[in-house]
């Protein structure tokens, strides 16, 4: 493999107080960072101070946007050990983003192995409060000084760090939804399956008005009837009706998140009967209407489970559950989190 070179930091800087960690507000020490160019490829691996970059302002990703990113965590094992959660699935996305936005593909093996050197280097910013982990953004964006629209010739890798708590403040509170019936998030045939920064950019103006009318997020629908459910805020959503646990089939325009995968494989593995199903949002407040809506939950990596306790659409506002955490999805949140922390068994090995 590759030789990871490495430079040294001055000063190291002070670690934040784990109570006032939020999301993605510090950044540790060290980043990775390599770099390709179409002449000799990805070169240069390097673990580097955490710093600003110099950019020419004609770097491509300024004008044509090839930018994308993976999410993924540390945490501080029960025992001490640093564990990460399937991380094989992140390298994997993040090569079929590559793919997509004509980013040249990255040695999967290789970024893997760089990672583990990169929080083996910053295992003490690898928090141990509750709820807390140490968050792994890899992300990818275009150089190449060049204002012609095509891919680029030049690129750089980074992977930063941050030590963050729960994503939503307090983990398991129910949230209330907006179905947005305007904006859509992505449509088939597009980017919406991969993990590109402009998926994100191009959910703000929805997420903005949903929030002005006291939501906190968006549940998306189908770009093409307006009628299918597709994903909620920045996770895949789930849906238990009458006993049985329905998500939306992975159809071009959702994207596959691993905490999606694992919820899918452990209540398959829970003998809960589960399917990946197209469910219009119709469906959704029929359920209701019989009372067979139970639970609703969205899945994602920075929340890991996030419960839904009120849906509106079409001037229309359903309870799910009486605003309170839904049992199987306590289940689930506990059981995902335990295994991540080392405290459950693990019977699927997702822990490196
Ligand atoms: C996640 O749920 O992990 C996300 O995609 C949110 C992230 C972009 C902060």
């Amino acid at each position: 493999m590759q030789e990871i070179a490495f430079i040294q930091r001055e000063e190291l800087k002070e670690k934040p107080d784990t109570a006032s960690l939020g999301f993605g507000k510090y950044f540790s020490d060290y980043m990775f960072e390599m770099d390709y160019h179409s002449e000799n490829g990805w070169h240069d691996p390097r673990i580097v101070p955490y710093a600003p970059l110099t950019l020419e302002p004609s770097s491509m990703v300024f004008h044509y946007g090839q930018a994308i990113f993976e999410g993924l965590k540390a945490y501080r094992g029960v025992d001490g050990t640093i564990q990460l959660f399937r991380p094989e699935k992140n390298m994997k996305r993040f090569n079929d983003s590559c793919d997509r936005l004509c980013i040249p593909q990255i040695d999967e093996e290789f970024l893997l192995h760089a990672l583990k050197q990169l929080i083996f280097t910053e295992k003490d910013w690898v928090p141990d409060g509750e709820g807390t982990s140490l968050y792994i953004r890899p992300f990818i964006f275009s150089t190449e000084p060049y204002l012609g629209v095509r891919p680029a010739n030049q690129y750089k890798l980074l992977v930063i760090l941050s030590p963050s708590g729960a994503y939503y403040g307090d983990q398991l509170s129910p949230v209330k939804i907006k179905v947005e019936e305007q904006y859509v998030r992505a449509v088939i045939g597009g980017v919406g399956h991969v993990k590109t920064a402009g998926n994100y950019a191009a959910s703000m103006k929805a997420q903005e008005k949903a929030e002005a009318g006291g939501y906190a997020q968006i549940l998306w629908l189908d770009a093409k009837e307006n009628k299918y459910v597709e994903e909620v805020g920045s996770m895949n959503i789930f849906f238990k009706i009458n006993g049985e646990v329905v998500t939306p089939r992975l159809n071009g325009s959702i994207l596959p998140g691993v905490t999606r995968d694992s919820v899918i494989e452990l209540l398959k593995y829970w003998n809960i009967p589960v399917s990946e199903v197209k469910i219009s949002i119709e469906e959704v407040f029929a359920a209701h209407e019989r009372g067979e809506l139970e639970e609703v939950f969205g899945a994602g990596t920075a929340a890991v489970i996030s419960p839904v306790g009120e849906l509106n659409w079409n001037a229309q506002s359903i309870t799910i559950n009486d605003n309170k955490i839904g049992q199987l999805s306590q289940r689930i949140y506990d059981e995902m989190t335990g295994i991540q922390l080392g405290k459950k068994e693990d019977p699927f090995n997702w822990i490196v």
